[in-house]
């Protein structure tokens, strides 16, 4: 043994005797009895659903118990770490036994909306208080300002906590950081003030705190100290004050996003030389975004998405070449996206998407860019102009651009993902057929969406693995896809897909399907619906509508028990709807439309109790509409057009509450919004004489359309209690009667249609009240008397009231006589009693300028046009602009 291995022996034996009698000397001192009566007398106060408290026995020393601290040397308690334990019941105030305690942490616990103990305040050696999460509620005690060494004090994410004002924190000069999360401070109107005058502060986190100025009620605010500042999601609707540019230039993170805050970003800003991330997303910001930017050097994250700014964006931000996360989404920039950007090594996140940039970005832009993985470039006209051997130099997981410019050649370079869970390049001019490898290649990518493109070709018969995959609106050819369990939404519809559907349905993959959405619409499949509905349970939205299938409904279909909608319009299917259907207990919108049932209305229809769009137009249906109808409670769209339909029009439609009251809008009928992605239905509707498709809007829509069948009796006076009708079409029937004295209380009515019948009598002078009244066709009828005047009845082509002789005044051109005025006009001989014939097409205002001056007409339509049609603009805007809000 030399010399040196000798020593190596001799201080592996010193070190292991050091190491034993330090264990030994940390075993020998055990904790204090008291201490450890005080633990048990909490324990047992304590619900423990995971046992987790299971080492705290009486048997042990209490320093070895799970989540307790002692001090090395005194043996007292000195921590409790008890945090995401789930422990709930009560805090036993025998805590204060433990002097010692100066870090107590019971965050992720479930104390039942209970107040904080403010026994807590008398633990005056307390540091490090971590009650987050904690299921707290109510007031937040004052006396937890006597905490006077406090550093730590986290209260976040109680959802129940508020204060009447903060002054007790004033005393809490040692800490260094403060969650309030959802913590209602709405009463703490000083509390930037009381913050400030933390000067140890350097982590602040008050997002969701119901604050709602920024503005310091008296005096300046500097934050000497401050890191981070979190003041996100309140109720900031001013401008950035400019004590921001006096605080601490140390700041590593301001957060102020998802507020109300307008003006432009104060200079002040470009100061934080230190700043790291900068989030300022979800606001009214304006203005442009600063070039001085480029001098945080140290910036990593900048978030701006979704304000208002507006010109380039700044080549400097190039200079960041820290930056990982770089969200400008949804904003106004304009201009083409600076070559710097691609200097930004570090980025793993650029969405510049949904702004009005221009321009081309091509291969160069991203050869440095090797660590990108999420990619937003959607909604913007820039062409993503690569060549078709690009080999990308990053691996990218989400990919998204819809609506920019990608095609005409399919990209290539997505071969080379190998890591893509998201594709979405709806809308992005790709033209031609799909490569070979695309379809495999799709089977580990969670969403696909390639929607609304030019691609063409035969779809090979491969295996489904997305979780969604729109080819919606393209040109793809061949049998449907086969299906795996992993597949929830299908959306092929407006393709050129043929084969008999049985061959998808029955076929052997198929049969583990979990599919919930299945839009195959507009295809050309063909044969019969199969019995193989059992294997399809998990469907929720079903449209096989516009194919050439030929078949009855099979009873099989009422296996499909989540089914909420129901389309198969459009092709040729016959015979009954299976009573069986009422298994369907879910299904909210029931589309059979321009089929050939040749079917009478099933009585059991009055339990499908949440339907709410019953569309049976042209489908052959033949006797009477049953009483039943009336029980659908929840029904707005009732469209039994084009049948042959007869008997009277149930009295009972007074009962169909939604039509009636105002109601909460059932989005879930009309549209799927789950992670698995998003589906909206959509239907055909003849609001206003023409066909018009209804799509997000459709959830606000109200329609009753019997029209074109053979309907006879009056109209019930009951239906003028359908005060949230839209349109009203009862036209080409047999109706007699009446128009119902009260139809001008049906407010909302736009549009009503009642021609070719053989109703007669007055017009109700009620119907001058109909002020969003856009569409009238009284047409071909047996009314008198003379038109009640209002802005809307004069204002439609006087077409819409031909063909009732006995009719007369504006638009019109035969004169009411004057002596008759009182008991009902009759009109001044029968020369004038049809407008010169016109064709049907013609502009609603044909009538108006006839005989006038074409000068004066021009002056008019300049002039007074605009709010004489208002209406009609503003109901045709209220179909088409619902689009744009927000679902
Ligand atoms: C440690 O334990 C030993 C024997 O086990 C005892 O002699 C000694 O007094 C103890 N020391 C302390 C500080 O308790
Ligand atoms: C006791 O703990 C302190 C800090 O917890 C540590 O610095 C010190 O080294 C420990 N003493 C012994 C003897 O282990
Ligand atoms: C929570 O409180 C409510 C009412 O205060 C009580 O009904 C319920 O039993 C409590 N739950 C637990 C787990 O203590
Ligand atoms: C808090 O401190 C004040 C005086 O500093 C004292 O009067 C009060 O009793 C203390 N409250 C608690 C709960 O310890
Ligand atoms: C917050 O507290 C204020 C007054 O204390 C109260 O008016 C307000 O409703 C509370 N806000 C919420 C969301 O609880
Ligand atoms: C910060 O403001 C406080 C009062 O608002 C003041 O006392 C303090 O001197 C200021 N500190 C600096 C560095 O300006
Ligand atoms: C797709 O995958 C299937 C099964 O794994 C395989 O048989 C087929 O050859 C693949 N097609 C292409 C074009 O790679
Ligand atoms: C199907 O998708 C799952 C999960 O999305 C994945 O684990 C599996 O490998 C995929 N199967 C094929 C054949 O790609
Ligand atoms: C129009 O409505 C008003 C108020 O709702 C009502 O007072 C008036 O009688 C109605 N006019 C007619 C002609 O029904």
């Amino acid at each position: 043994m030399d010399n040196s291995s000798a020593t190596r022996v001799f201080f592996l034996i010193w070190f292991f005797a050091a190491t034993f009698s330090f264990c030994k000397v940390k075993s020998n001192i055990s904790c204090n009895e008291k201490e450890k009566q005080a633990l048990l007398s909490l324990k047992r106060g304590l619900t423990d659903p995971w046992n987790a408290l299971s080492s705290w026995s009486d048997q042990e020393d209490c320093c070895k118990w799970a989540g307790v601290h002692c001090d090395n040397k005194t043996a007292r308690v000195t921590k409790l770490q008890l945090g995401n334990l789930n422990l709930n019941g009560e805090i036993s105030p025998s805590l204060l036994e433990l002097e010692h305690l100066n870090y107590l942490d019971l965050s992720i616990s479930n104390f039942n909306c209970t107040r904080i103990p403010s026994f807590l305040s008398s633990m005056g050696s307390m540091r490090h208080l971590n009650l987050a999460s904690a299921g707290f509620c109510g007031l937040i005690p004052h006396q937890l300002g006597n905490l006077s060494d406090l550093r730590y004090l986290n209260l976040g994410y109680n959802f129940g906590l508020y204060v009447h004002n903060l002054h007790w924190m004033s005393s809490l000069s040692s800490m260094k950081y403060l969650d309030m999360s959802s913590v209602n401070l709405s009463s703490a109107l000083n509390w930037l003030q009381i913050m400030n005058r933390l000067s140890s502060l350097s982590e602040l986190y008050l997002p969701s705190c119901h604050l709602d100025s920024l503005n310091p009620s008296l005096g300046s605010v500097n934050f000497t100290s401050l890191l981070v500042l979190d003041l996100s999601v309140n109720l900031f609707i001013h401008e950035i004050p400019n004590w921001f540019s006096n605080i601490s230039s140390t700041l590593l993170e301001l957060d102020l996003s998802s507020n109300a805050l307008k003006g432009e970003i104060p200079c002040g800003v470009s100061n934080f030389q230190n700043l790291e991330h900068l989030v300022l997303g979800v606001n009214y910001l304006t203005g442009k975004i600063p070039e001085s930017f480029g001098q945080l050097k140290h910036l990593t994250v900048l978030d701006l998405e979704l304000n208002y700014f507006a010109g380039p964006i700044p080549s400097s931000l190039g200079n960041l070449s820290y930056m990982w996360k770089l969200i400008l989404e949804g904003n106004r920039l304009n201009g083409t996206p600076p070559k710097s950007l691609g200097l930004l090594s570090n980025l793993k996140h650029l969405f510049i998407g949904d702004n009005f940039l221009t321009g081309t970005v091509d291969e160069v832009f991203f050869t440095k860019l090797s660590k990108l993985k999420y990619l937003d470039l959607s909604r913007t006209p820039l062409f993503f102009n690569v060549n078709s051997d690009w080999v990308p130099p990053f691996q990218l997981i989400y990919a998204h651009m819809s609506s920019c410019k990608v095609g005409p050649n399919f990209p290539a370079w997505l071969q080379t993902q190998r890591s893509l869970k998201v594709l979405l390049m709806s809308m992005s001019g790709i033209l031609g057929k799909a490569p070979s490898w695309f379809w495999n290649w799709t089977s580990n990518i969670d969403f696909v969406n390639l929607s609304a493109n030019n691609i063409e070709g035969d779809v090979p018969n491969f295996l489904v693995n997305s979780t969604v995959l729109d080819l919606s609106s393209n040109h793809l050819k061949g049998q449907l896809p086969r299906l795996s369990a992993n597949v929830r939404v299908l959306d092929v519809a407006n393709n050129l897909f043929s084969g008999p559907i049985s061959t998808f349905l029955c076929q052997k993959t198929n049969r583990k399907n979990k599919l919930q959405v299945l839009d195959a619409s507009n295809n050309l499949l063909s044969g019969e619906l199969s019995h193989c509905w059992r294997y399809w349970q998990y469907l929720i939205h079903l449209n096989l509508g516009s194919n050439r299938l030929s078949s009855r409904i099979p009873n099989s279909m009422g296996s499909l028990v989540a089914l909420k909608a129901l389309r198969l319009p459009n092709n040729s299917i016959y015979g009954n709807i299976p009573s069986s259907l009422q298994k369907c207990s879910n299904l909210g919108l029931l589309d059979m439309g321009e089929n050939n049932l040749s079917m009478t209305i099933p009585l059991w229809i009055g339990e499908m109790k949440s339907l709410t769009i019953l569309r049976l137009r042209s489908c052959g249906l033949k006797g009477h509409i049953p009483l039943q109808t009336c029980q659908l409670s929840s029904l707005r769209v009732l469209d039994f057009a084009n049948n042959s339909l007869s008997g009277p029009i149930p009295k009972c439609l007074n009962s169909i509450n939604s039509m009636a009251m105002p109601h909460v809008e059932n989005y879930e009928t009309m549209e799927y919004l789950e992670n698995a992605g998003t589906y909206f239905e959509s239907l055909m509707l003849v609001p206003k004489g023409e066909e018009l498709r209804y799509e997000e809007n459709l959830i606000f829509v109200s329609i009753i359309d019997l029209s074109s069948n053979s309907l006879s009796g009056s109209i019930p006076n009951e239906i003028s209690v359908l005060f949230q009708l839209h349109f009203l079409n009862l036209s080409r029937n047999h109706l007699t009667g009446k128009i119902p004295e009260k139809i001008g209380t049906m407010k909302e009515l736009e549009s009503i249609d009642l021609s070719r019948n053989y109703l007669s009598g007055e017009i109700p002078p009620s119907m001058s009240n109909l002020t969003f009244l856009s569409y009238l066709d009284l047409s071909y009828n047996n009314f008198s008397g003379r038109i009640p005047s209002s802005t809307q009845l004069q204002s439609f082509d006087a077409l819409r009231y031909t063909g009732n002789p006995e009719l007369c005044g504006a638009p019109l051109k035969t004169n009411c006589r004057k002596e008759q005025e009182s008991d009902g006009d009759t009109p001044v001989g029968k020369a004038g009693v049809t407008p010169v014939g016109k064709a049907e097409d013609d502009s609603e205002t044909s009538w108006f300028y006839s005989g006038l001056g074409v000068g004066f007409a021009v002056g008019f339509w300049g002039v007074c046009a605009a709010p004489f049609f208002k209406n009609t603009w503003t109901s045709f805007w209220s179909v088409n602009d619902m689009n744009d809000q927000p679902m």
